[in-house]
């Protein structure tokens, strides 16, 4: 028993270290403000885009929290603000009124035990809650685990953890790898999905339902691989569209296969059927990227007035990222709305866009060969003959990078090179327009064919102020420039 007085003495200590670590956690928000304002003004804006939601300053990666409280858009992000590579979770935070013009806003979540792993949030009548995956260190291999835990707001500024947490302690199978909660409101009952593995490593999706978001119940397996889609299966939603459901997840370890899945980690979905009182879902489909380009992970979706918005991790893993000498690393796409047509996802950019359009620099034919100076935020809308071959050339002045975006009739491959062999390429059949709509922001490229059933995001190795282009074909352009955006000054 000589244990005994360590372990009360033990408690005693953890009492009191618990009763101040609520003004601990107060005053390291406040210093983690004044240490991200100072910053700033360290920050090379180089390649600051000018109209994406970057982290102010440190590294970013997966959207968190994407949802709609009390009148406005609020998108979260992983996110490490002393460098610009990962390390322990925080989540950052943007809103926004019309998912085009945003704000930063105080760091959400600052990682105390558990580092704050991706998750999502939803309003609660008043209260804004988020359900997010609490990474801790353990002393046995593989020295991790992950559960999740909540934390609850007012304001949708302020956020206080849960002191019960955690709501959901552990994967039904023991795995240490859980994480990645997306939780909705269905009829009278929250449900969640989460990201998970078998034992024997292949990627799955758990099913979870709760009357109260505190208590959660498995309901399935919603998904799991076969053997041919990885290890495991990162931050899944789960959502009706067009009549049908759609499991959308990141899967790790897919092989290449031909032009497919030559990112370091994928991001797509399969489309099926489910009913809510059998919590199967039956796939009608095999897994399809969501999107074609380079940078495009740990989508995330939100329902608002019928439209399902969809935004992404414009970045990639164990990718060299131009940004990182200056001091942050990392951004969000462009928010698109997602539509189903025939057993495939169309995403075009949200109708909001158009407000960013300022005025027309060019709206020609271009004949062969022609270059044109374009501004550092442009908007591109491509009218070209698609019986025609295609090529065009967006080339940094000051001897920035090239990147090629080009379409063959023949093969009916679009794709975007960026040079190096670092090609991405897919077939496009369109099914409507034959429009191309490019987004040029200083260091990145997101190109929407026909009514969306292509999309390429890409950053690329900028133009560092202007870019020049050239077309092989005459082709019709109609560029408008864009205004900056990301606000760092309203909070
Ligand atoms: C996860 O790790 C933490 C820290 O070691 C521990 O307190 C917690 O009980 C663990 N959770 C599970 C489900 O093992």
């Amino acid at each position: 028993m000589t244990g005994l007085p360590h372990l009360v003495l033990f408690t005693f200590f953890y009492a009191a270290v618990l009763s101040e670590s609520v003004n601990s956690l107060e005053d390291a928000k406040d210093e983690l403000a004044a240490y991200i304002e100072n910053k700033k003004l360290e920050i090379n804006s180089r390649y600051r885009l000018l109209y994406h939601v970057m982290p102010p300053v440190g590294w970013m990666n997966d959207p968190n929290g994407f949802s709609y409280y009390k009148g406005k858009f609020h998108l979260f992000y992983q996110y490490y603000p002393y460098d610009s590579v990962w390390g322990p979770m925080h989540w950052g935070h943007s809103a926004s009124p019309n998912l085009v013009h945003w704000m930063d806003l105080p760091t959400a979540l600052i990682p105390e035990e558990e580092q704050c792993f991706s998750g999502s949030a939803v309003a609660d009548g008043d209260v804004m809650t988020l359900i997010y995956t609490a990474h801790m260190p353990t002393s046995a291999e593989p020295f991790y685990n992950e559960s999740q835990y909540l934390a609850f707001s007012d304001d949708g500024v302020d956020f206080h953890k849960y002191d019960g947490n955690p709501v959901l302690p552990a994967a039904p199978n023991g795995s240490p790898d859980f994480r990645d909660p997306k939780a909705w409101r269905y009829g009278d009952h929250w449900y969640a999905v989460v990201g998970s593995k078998t034992l024997d490593q292949k990627g799955r999706v758990l099913l979870y339902k709760s009357k109260d978001l505190l208590s959660w119940e498995l309901l399935s397996v919603l998904g799991e691989s076969k053997g041919d889609m990885g290890y495991m299966w990162e931050c899944p939603d789960f959502f009706e569209l067009g009549g049908k459901f759609v499991l959308l997840m990141s899967p790790q370890g897919m092989a290449p296969k031909g032009d497919r899945y030559k990112n370091t980690f994928q991001t797509g979905y399969i489309i099926g059927n489910f009913d809510y009182t059998t919590n199967e879902f039956i796939p009608e489909t095999e897994f399809q990227e969501m999107d074609f380009g380079h940078d495009f992970y740990a989508a995330q979706t939100i329902e608002h007035n019928g439209i399902r918005y969809v935004v992404a991790w414009f970045s990639m893993w164990e990718v060299p990222h131009v940004e990182d000498a200056d001091g942050w690393s990392g951004a969000m796409t462009i928010v698109r709305e997602l539509h189903l047509a025939d057993k495939r996802i169309l995403m075009k950019p949200v109708a909001e866009m158009e407000r960013l359009r300022q005025h027309v620099v060019l709206n020609e034919k271009l004949r062969r060969k022609q270059a044109r100076l374009l501004p550092k935020a442009s908007e591109l809308i491509i009218n070209g003959n698609l019986l025609l071959k295609f090529e065009m050339l967006l080339e940094g002045t000051n001897g920035g990078g090239k990147v090629w975006i080009r379409w063959d009739p023949r093969t009916r491959k679009i794709s975007v090179d960026r040079g190096s062999g670092d090609v991405r390429q897919v077939e496009w059949s369109p099914i409507g327009a034959r429009t191309l709509r490019l987004f040029l922001d200083t260091s990145s490229l997101e190109l929407f064919c026909g009514e969306g059933e292509v999309v390429f995001s890409s950053r690329i190795t900028p133009p560092p102020l202007m870019g020049l282009f050239h077309s092989h074909n005459p082709q019709k352009y109609y560029l408008s420039t864009t205004q900056a955006l990301h606000h760092y000054e309203t909070r």
